[in-house]
């Protein structure tokens, strides 16, 4: 372990409890072992997960950067996920716990767990499904998400799954670009005590797309919906049928068959489907997750996030249950009814690790201390974020108020692409408040200026992985081409992330945002593209631009510029219309907090929007170079 007395700034160290109980202590010889023999490395890793095939290469690199790994192995995650464990004792032990933001309750053995997606893999296969075919998933967050992602992965089928907080267009256009044959969606889901009606939503995109053949609907608030005969059908009918047998045969993938598609938004354009395996994505997600989390046992785990955005897929669903672990999930809004409803229920069932984003945090920060503190939060040991740079100051709160000064927290930088944890700190590792420390064993990152030179001590440049990992992206789904000029061009060998970072004298890692036209709102990824078209999509608008400016809660909020089409007059009616009008096509966290409405955009002479033109005045800062501005 560093001698911390060494590190610069404000430390935490881990207390000798953490560090008693913390299995692997030595993180330094771990990172020599992988770096000196990566391969060797995720080969161990690896082997602790079952495969009908053993894999022949570890890693093939022999068409970068297409990398492949654990080629020739055969190997189905959903069986490592749960017939792996019922076979064992763990077969009673609680894989799922959830509760509905009604307060109901239901919880699922690893047994049951098995059992339902068996049959909701066979309700898949009688409706058509096949190897390769896409599945669009769209639903709040209920138990029926995970099985139904189980459930394609245990009949290779590749899901797609669409956050539910989004809105017609953007489902429109991810069952467009996935050509999916069958759509999972939930009849509603509840949201702060008021229902979203998901499958109106999806009619309305239905209408737009052509390839689904059948829908699957799932009844969760039980609220009339329409059926479309011959093409709707509810699940739970499907379910008490024989076609639904509690047995159903195990699709055995190569390692680098296709395991989902995940839409994300980056630098331009419409929103890439990043697209995750079967083989490298489940050790990736294991590995990282045992490791960073130190999994017990015995332990309950909560990752707050969505199953519809990676953090879901990796570390509500893939990762707890490739470790076997008691996974907690919870329907609803974090201060429904009450600012203490998470504190509520981190009490009630005895949570010990609780994984979330700033964002959450800070709102949660917002209401005192008081909430926190009417709870018994010692069950705690561990605490996570993730999705955006932790402000110092919530940091604080969260290890104080929320952790009681005894449980680290792990700051994990990743993204969808990566599928894993790239960035992260151990249990025992000395935190300062705001950094992940370091890249984990394996990872090799740097930070580059302009020219690809490593930057020096403290100063910003552009943050690349320059090895590959196991759980990375193998491609942009139907896209090859973008996949390399998105992410492979740039700097020769190095696969870039789009975010800023630094690194301080210790080698640790300070994230400082992204540098393309990605806006994190609440730790969501949205791209200005999609902003902007959703406003154009209205009638009586011309022409829209989209910036990220700060926020105090949710990290960036969204300022639009609109030019209106001529004759349109202006009202402040229209704004709120413009406002309602992007919530309905994207999605109510796309909603822009502010418009203006503005007579002309400073563009390129190639007529591209310079964004950080628009948000440098917004800040009332210096814009910096302007020579490339048309006027
Ligand atoms: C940001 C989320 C700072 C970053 C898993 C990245 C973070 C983007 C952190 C990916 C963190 C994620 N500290 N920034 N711990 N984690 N980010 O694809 O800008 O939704 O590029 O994946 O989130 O967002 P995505």
């Amino acid at each position: 372990m560093s001698n911390n007395s060494q590190l610069s700034g404000e430390v935490f160290s881990p207390s000798d409890e953490i560090v008693s109980q913390t299995a692997v202590k030595d993180w330094d010889a771990l990172r020599e072992f992988a770096e000196n023999d990566l391969e060797g490395f995720w080969a161990n890793e690896a082997s602790q997960l079952h495969w009908f095939q053993k894999w022949d290469k570890v890693l093939d690199d022999s068409n970068k950067p297409f990398y492949k790994w654990f080629t020739g192995g055969k190997v189905n995650i959903s069986y490592n996920c749960l017939d792996l464990h019922a076979q064992t004792a763990r077969r009673n032990k609680l894989a799922l716990l959830w509760e509905g933001e009604k307060g109901e309750f239901r919880s699922f053995s690893y047994f049951a767990l098995k059992r339902e997606v068996c049959k909701f893999a066979n309700v898949l296969k009688s409706l058509g499904v096949q190897k390769g075919d896409r599945v669009t998933i769209y639903m709040g967050r209920i138990p029926e998400l995970p099985m139904a992602m189980l459930a394609c992965a245990r009949i290779g089928a590749i899901h797609s799954v669409v956050y539910g907080g989004f809105t017609v267009e953007a489902l429109h256009e991810r069952l467009e670009d996935s050509q999916s044959k069958v759509l999972i969606v939930a009849d509603g889901s509840y949201q702060r005590g008021k229902i979203v009606p998901l499958k109106a939503i999806a009619d309305e995109a239905l209408q737009r797309a052509a390839t689904v053949q059948s829908v699957l609907v799932v009844k969760r608030t039980g609220e009339p919906v329409n059926m479309e005969f011959g093409r709707d059908m509810w699940l739970h009918e499907l379910m008490s049928l024989p076609i639904a047998s509690t047995t159903c045969s195990m699709e055995i993938m190569d390692a680098e068959d296709p395991l989902f598609i995940l839409y994300t938004s980056g630098t331009t354009g419409k929103p890439k489907a990043i697209l995750h395996t079967h083989g490298g994505y489940m050790v990736g997600t294991y590995s990282t997750l045992k490791y960073v989390f130190d999994v017990k046992e015995e332990d309950r785990y909560w990752c707050a996030a969505d199953p519809g955005w990676i953090t879901g897929h990796s570390y509500i669903v893939y990762g707890p249950l490739l470790n076997g672990l008691t996974s907690f999930m919870y329907e609803g809004a974090p201060n429904y009814p009450y600012p203490n409803r998470w504190w509520q229920m981190i009490e009630k069932w005895g949570i010990n690790i609780l994984y979330t984003a700033p964002t959450a945090i800070r709102g949660l920060m917002r209401f005192g201390e008081n909430w926190p503190n009417r709870h018994d939060l010692s069950s705690l040991r561990l605490l996570g974020s993730v999705g955006e740079p932790i402000n110092p100051e919530a940091w604080k709160w969260y290890h104080r108020v929320i952790g009681k000064g005894n449980c680290p927290i792990m700051d994990t930088w990743w993204q969808t692409e990566t599928g894993m944890f790239m960035i992260t700190p151990f249990p025992v590792s000395p935190l300062k408040p705001g950094s992940g420390t370091k890249p984990f064993p394996g990872v090799k990152m740097d930070i580059l200026n302009e020219d690809g030179k490593p930057v020096k001590p403290d100063e910003e440049g552009f943050l690349v992985v320059q090895s590959p990992w196991p759980a990375m992206m193998r491609t942009i789904y139907n896209d090859p081409e973008r996949y390399i000029n998105q992410y492979w061009s740039r700097y020769p060998g190095c696969y870039l992330t789009g975010d800023s970072a630094r690194k301080d004298k210790d080698d640790y890692y300070w994230i400082i945002g992204r540098v393309d036209d990605v806006i994190k709102v609440s730790g969501y990824r949205l791209g200005t593209a999609e902003i902007e078209s959703a406003l154009v999509s209205h009638h009586f608008v011309s022409e829209a631009a989209a910036i990220g400016l700060p926020h105090e809660v949710k990290g960036n909020a969204i300022h639009a510029y609109v030019i209106l089409k001529s004759g349109v007059e202006y009202t402040d009616r229209l704004l709120d219309e413009l406002r309602a009008h992007v919530a309905h096509e994207l999605g109510p966290i796309a909603k822009p907090d502010y418009i203006e409405i503005v007579d002309s955009l400073p563009k390129t002479r190639s007529g591209k929007i310079m964004r950080r033109v628009l948000k440098a005045k917004a800040l009332g800062q210096d814009p910096g170079n302007l020579s490339t501005l048309e006027e």
